[in-house]
């Protein structure tokens, strides 16, 4: 198994541009199935969950050209499409739960395995399931208890539709099929993350009609068809502030580029806070931790615009190193926690109670072997051992690959001592 070698390393220094995010082009892609012409989707970050993703669309029969060298992307679903999704690709990514709604606009028909992913907690679809139902598609309840969404779109019309969350992917789900549905479906309580706005920018290029996406209430008339169309996606706010942390922990001086400040509100006032400098220039945006000494703070993830989950474990990594206590509160997932009993390893004696995590800060990271939990976890335990003393090993890192493009050779650019090791 592959694994990731981190020595203690100095100030990270210089300047690291931000990739396409992989929250919203999962989406978009999925979106490429509602029409027959051709889609060609660029900025796309090279990704093990984009690879997946790829394999998924052409498993239901699209022609997907990849050239994630170049960060692009077509996608042409002439013909009919298969409308079961294979076990093997669903079970590696939850995210191909987001087929759904254009299957069941272009096939009538759905069969998806409940899917897996980051193993952070429950991750249910009930929510999905909710708004598809509310436009007319039926599910069949015995299949649901086997695991197995099997649904079928009868003559799908526009409805109101409120989520008891504002999930990301039930929004994007029931958006997608919306967007073809005859007549006004409105999704209250929806989602307002960026990349919901990038679904909805894209479908709206394509011939939709939405409005309201980026706000808590989405409002979508249904059209007949969709067209093909090329579309940018928009830069990953989760590696930006993975980056921003790096620098900020590393007490370095880095210039982050192509990055949206105002997707980043909640993680940019908690690294001022934490006496991070940070600035908007003409080039990006530039974090320096080396100004002021890195004092704690307290975290509670929120769904958009509050602080994101998904740096909820990054963002503990420097509260290990930052003077004084924090307490971080997880409200998204409840089961989010699992780094830290590999922050342990290395010495940073964090004590959780539920969904509460209590930081002494103060601590001399040691390095250890760790292992990266999901995704997020698996960025933070590296940046962890950038400032940890000796060697620290991170194992089980095709969690990494899924969602951070070159991620060992943007760290090394910034002077970071890593080094991943292929057995
Ligand atoms: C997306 C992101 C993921 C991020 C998450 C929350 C993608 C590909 N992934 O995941 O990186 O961490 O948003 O910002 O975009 N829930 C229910 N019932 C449902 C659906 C969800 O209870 O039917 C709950 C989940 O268990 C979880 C919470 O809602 O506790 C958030 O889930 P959701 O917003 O759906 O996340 P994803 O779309 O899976």
């Amino acid at each position: 198994m592959a694994k990731f070698l981190v020595q203690k390393s100095g100030p990270l220094k210089g300047k690291v541009k931000i990739s396409g995010s992989k929250n919203a082009v999962l989406p978009i892609m999925a979106a490429a199935l509602l029409t027959e012409e051709k889609c060609e989707i660029k900025d796309v970050p090279a990704l093990r969950d984009v690879e997946v993703m790829c394999q998924l669309l052409e498993s239901l029969g699209a022609r997907v050209e990849s050239d994630l060298d170049h960060n692009r992307v077509t996608v042409v679903s002439e013909g009919s499409l298969h409308f079961e999704a294979p076990f093997d690709l669903v079970k590696m990514m939850r995210a191909s739960v987001l087929v759904l709604g254009a299957l069941l606009i272009r096939t009538g028909r759905a069969v998806i395995h409940l899917p897996g992913g980051c193993a952070i907690g429950k991750r249910p679809v009930e929510l999905h399931l909710k708004g598809l139902k509310a436009i007319g598609v039926s599910i069949d309840e015995h299949q649901l208890t086997r695991g197995i969404i099997d649904a079928t779109a009868g003559k799908l019309r526009g409805n109101t539709v409120y989520l008891d969350f504002p999930s990301v992917g039930a929004t994007e789900v029931i958006m997608m099929a919306a967007a073809l549905a005859e007549g006004t479906t409105v999704i209250e309580n929806a989602a307002q993350e960026p990349e919901i706005v990038d679904l909805a920018n894209f479908l709206n290029k394509m011939g939709a009609r939405i409005k309201g996406a980026g706000t808590d209430t989405i409002k979508i008339e249904g059209v007949e068809k969709l067209k093909g169309v090329t579309h940018h996606v928009i830069p990953d706010r989760i590696e930006t502030g993975t980056f921003m942390v790096a620098a900020a922990i590393t007490r370095g001086n880095v210039l982050l580029e192509n990055v949206v400040p105002d997707h980043l509100k909640a993680v940019i006032a908690k690294l001022r806070e934490c006496g991070a400098e940070i600035t908007m220039t003409e080039e990006g945006v530039r974090v320096r931790g080396d100004k002021r000494t890195i004092v704690s703070t307290d975290i509670k993830t929120l769904p958009y615009p509050g602080f994101p989950t998904d740096l909820q474990s990054p963002f503990m990594a420097l509260l290990t190193v930052a003077k004084g206590p924090s307490v971080v509160i997880e409200t998204v997932f409840e089961n989010r926690f699992m780094h830290v009993g590999e922050f342990n390893r290395m010495g940073a004696n964090i004590k959780t109670n539920g969904n509460c995590a209590i930081i002494p800060g103060d601590k001399t990271l040691q390095g250890a072997q760790v292992v990266a939990t999901d995704l997020r976890a698996g960025a933070a335990v590296v940046l962890a051992g950038l400032v940890a003393e000796g060697t620290t090993e991170v194992s089980q890192i095709y969690h990494i690959d899924r969602g951070y493009e070159g991620f060992v050779d943007k760290l090394k650019a910034l002077g970071a001592n890593i080094m991943r090791m292929d057995e």
